[in-house]
């Protein structure tokens, strides 16, 4: 929740990230207690006395729905989106994410093992819910991977290793609940408080024809009244030990503060610079692309084929376009030569560029032109035309518990077999919630 510190890289998380999605069988415990180590200098807004943690999630709610009123005023007068420039940044974001949002909810896998434990039940539903109760319509890591999919950005763009941080943590942590219990439920405190981030996101998201129904469950699911906040928060009161509460605290504290290793998302959406991005996109095409082209296609005397070949020379090309006129900038894309190039089912390069870069293409040529229109998508309007029911058969030895919770790991709930478990483990152990079961 509270996200202004960052942390410099120190190591590379994306092995680790991969090796737990993989379930290679490397456990993370001392990995994941140097990063908790990586929090003791950083600064967190929870209050000193834990009685006033009510107040706190009051008073951080209060802020967010002003500083929101605050923003949609803004727009209202005319101010520009405040995070999405163009389509493009609003695409890559979304790729940035990915890591994470593929493993929603991991942190708390661990708690499963607890279902017999009513002091647990508040951290149990919130995992069931973040994996749908087993329902592919509802699983958070599926509706985010439709997202993904749908919009063509599902081709594993190379990120950053830090990118993979947050989901790291996440995993490591639903794997080591036993022994970093308070840990989970600080961190879970900072992750279901709804931030304001997730308000703009939404707003902005739909605002370029992005269905933004996964950032909108995330307001109402997590909502500090009755949703994820509110059980964070009455799971860290019925859970905190009589005795030594002061270690536990100090221990809460820390798990609090991961939520805050790596970049903020603010920062990170800031840092996107679209000339960058094609740039960078040209360059992983240019390796295929330079011996591809015909030595009769030329731009500014040098054929296209010369200038793949050369890995300085992706600006120059750029400039080129522009000079022999292949694009106009800050003009309607449809008016550039390159556009009719690559967009469209009879496009000479039809397939070249993945939708991702296609909208790169476009923003880059499209600059400040003020011409493009977005229809706005209402959020979960893309996910209205599906239908997912699933009749499969419920999971073999539906009374083997421990079967449906190793089912149930983050890297793994959102395949059909897991969702099967989820299903199952809510009717072996009566843990439904909304009363649908
Ligand atoms: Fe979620
Ligand atoms: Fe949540």
């Amino acid at each position: 929740m509270q996200k202004n510190a960052t942390c410099p890289a120190r190591d590379d998380p994306q092995p680790l990230y991969s090796a737990m999605l993989r379930d290679s069988g490397h456990d993370a415990r001392e990995w994941l207690a140097a990063q908790l180590r990586r929090t003791a200098s950083l600064p967190d807004d929870l209050p000193d006395d834990f009685a006033q943690l009510e107040a706190w999630a009051r008073a951080h709610a209060a802020q967010v729905s002003a500083e929101h009123a605050g923003y949609l005023e803004q727009r209202r007068q005319g101010a520009p989106r405040r995070f999405f420039a163009n389509r493009s940044q609003a695409l890559w974001f979304l790729q940035q994410v990915a890591p994470t949002k593929a493993v929603d909810g991991a942190w708390l896998h661990g708690t499963l093992r607890h279902w017999r434990d009513p002091r647990f039940h508040g951290l149990v539903r919130t995992f069931l819910e973040e994996l749908g109760d087993g329902d592919p319509r509802c699983n958070h890591v599926l509706i985010f991977q439709r997202l993904l999919s749908r919009l063509g950005c599902d081709q594993g763009l190379p990120l950053h290793p830090q990118r993979y941080l947050q989901g790291a943590v996440q995993l490591a942590l639903g794997r080591h609940v036993e022994h970093f219990l308070a840990e989970v439920i600080g961190y879970n405190l900072g992750y279901e408080q709804p931030p304001l981030h997730l308000l703009i996101t939404t707003h902005e998201l739909a605002e370029l024809g992005i269905d933004a129904h996964y950032f909108q469950l995330h307001v109402t699911i997590d909502n500090a009244a009755s949703g994820h906040a509110r059980r964070a928060l009455h799971s860290l009161r019925l859970l905190m030990p009589e005795t030594s509460a002061a270690t536990f605290h100090a221990r809460v504290r820390r798990g609090y503060r991961l939520n805050d290793l790596g970049l903020d998302t603010a920062k990170l959406i800031a840092s996107f610079n679209l000339e960058d991005e094609l740039l960078a996109a040209l360059q992983r095409k240019r390796v295929y692309g330079q011996f591809m082209h015909s030595d009769r296609c030329r731009l500014q005397g040098r054929t296209i084929n010369q200038w793949l070949a050369d890995a300085d020379s992706m600006p120059g090309f750029l400039r080129a376009l522009e000079k022999q006129q292949w694009v106009h900038h800050g003009q309607d894309p449809l008016r550039s030569r390159f556009w009719a190039l690559i967009d469209g089912p009879h496009a000479a390069m039809f397939g070249v560029f993945s939708a991702y870069e296609k909208q790169l293409w476009r923003d880059w040529i499209a600059a400040d032109w003020a011409g493009e229109k977005y229809r706005r998508v209402t959020p979960g309007q893309w996910e209205q035309a599906l239908a997912l029911e699933d009749h499969a058969p419920r999971t073999q030895g539906a009374a083997c518990i421990e079967r449906m919770i190793e089912a149930m790991a983050g890297n793994r709930h959102a395949e059909p077999d897991g969702l099967r478990a989820t299903r199952d483990f809510i009717r072996a152990t009566g843990l439904a919630g909304g009363g649908q079961y």
